[in-house]
């Protein structure tokens, strides 16, 4: 079949597919720029409209004119209980198990450290070989500090490093989805595992948030960290969220001691008494034009089943590699990402060994995804926005690219600073 043939039977296919999407009618929820299919939404979510005026109200009005006023008057203080219970919503937890703060490194080291605390006596904490960054440098940091072993695991061995660490396991903290591959571990499964040997878990739900339907309290999650500028669309560098189980709150002990997660911030007391809610995990004043943004974006949900987002996401990310393998796996990239829907998250990875280039190439046509060193092109599939034709024209971009070595102009193996 030639590009053209493909590309309109692809395109025939994706307007079946959208045809019954109950989600449809979300993408009018966003503003995306003309000429641009945006697959990047796993790295900063697009914009959700009444976002620019509700900030638009906090910075005229509400600091402009209400100035100091505001942090009661516009109910600014309870912002980060507010948009935790909003998020709690789309993670199956309980409201007052969710609060909105730091960002995730912050929130990872704060119940890291709570979960070691908690059971002082074990001293094995098992991290993912390969996590993210962020996760990797904070536990090994956080082992350092309080002299405990960390172990690693992936997700073919993880069952047998928990069983090993037996009783000596303290903490399990992994990524649920890979940033890389977007490989998926069974939350459920790891979890009553980590807890049959008296262990704890924190799930860091980076690339869960707002795109899978995880039940963090009725699978008896210990703890969670999750982003807010990803599919929550909360804009660039977005509070973040950290989940506590409800009855592991009263009792939760994190070093970062600042004076709003004290039982009385404005009693300005000098010795420091945790308040007894999920408030705790406050440190210092809430980044509050962030929030307020992140708050004004998750209306972007508001009426959205979970499970018709989760739902679809397979969809999108199912036919996105039916046409991989129609129209892309023959110019030399492989598929670094599972073929069965139920074990990925909501992206696409391939590999390429010219993968920068390619990626530049392709987002200078308007698909937007991104690179990770050293070979991976990552696209992310946000549902609420993005449709079956989206997809189909994606291929048939990146295809093109390919066909005509488009990415092989030098311009597009300049690095830049963020990839
Ligand atoms: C798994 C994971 N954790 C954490 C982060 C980011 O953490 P932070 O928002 O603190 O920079 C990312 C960012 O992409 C991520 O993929």
């Amino acid at each position: 079949m030639n590009s053209m043939n493909s590309l309109n039977a692809a395109l025939g296919h994706a307007k079946t597919l959208d045809a019954t999407d109950p989600l449809a009618h979300c993408r009018e929820r966003f503003i995306l720029p003309d000429g641009v299919i945006y697959l990047d939404g796993n790295s900063l979510g697009a914009l959700p409209k009444g976002v620019n005026e509700r900030l638009h109200r906090a910075i005229n009005e509400e600091w402009g004119v209400g100035l100091i006023r505001s942090w009661n008057d516009a109910d600014w203080y309870p912002a980060p209980q507010r948009v935790g219970a909003k998020i709690a919503g789309l993670i199956g937890a309980k409201p007052r198990e969710v609060i909105s703060c730091d960002s995730t490194t912050v929130n990872l080291f704060k119940v890291l450290c709570a979960a070691l605390e908690a059971q002082p006596e074990r001293d094995i904490i098992i991290c993912e070989e390969g996590n993210f960054p962020t996760d990797a440098y904070i536990t090994e940091r956080t082992a350092k500090l309080y002299n405990k072993r960390v172990v690693l695991a992936n997700q073919d061995n993880i069952e047998a490093i928990i069983a090993e660490a037996g009783d000596k396991l303290c903490v399990v903290a992994l990524t649920h989805v890979h940033y890389k591959t977007g490989r998926m571990y069974d939350v459920q499964n790891v979890t009553a595992l980590a807890h049959k040997y008296g262990g704890r878990v924190i799930w860091d739900l980076a690339h869960t948030g707002g795109v899978i339907a995880v039940q963090l309290h009725d699978w008896h999650v210990d703890y969670a960290v999750g982003c807010g500028y990803k599919y929550l669309n909360g804009g660039p560098g977005a509070p973040a969220y950290v989940y506590v189980r409800e009855d592991l709150i009263a009792s939760l002990d994190q070093p970062l001691a600042g004076w709003h997660g004290h039982a009385a911030p404005f009693s300005f007391e000098q010795g420091y008494r945790a308040h007894p809610t999920i408030d705790r995990l406050l440190v210092g004043t809430a980044s509050q034009l962030s929030l307020i943004a992140l708050e004004a974006a998750l209306a972007a949900y508001d009426g959205v089943d979970m499970n018709a987002v989760r739902a679809k996401s397979q969809s999108l990310t199912s036919f996105f590699i039916e046409r991989f393998d129609a129209q892309l796996a023959h110019f030399g990239f492989g598929l670094a990402t599972p073929r069965d829907a139920s074990k990925r998250g909501s992206q696409v990875s391939f590999t390429h060994p010219d993968g920068y280039a390619i990626m530049q190439a392709v987002i200078a046509r308007g698909v937007i995804g991104d690179f990770r060193a050293p070979n991976i092109l990552r696209f992310g599939f946000a549902p609420l926005y993005l449709t079956h034709q989206d997809v189909a024209n994606a291929i048939a971009t990146i295809a093109d690219v390919m066909q005509t070595n488009e990415w092989k102009r030098p311009e597009f193996a300049q690095k830049k600073a963020v990839t």
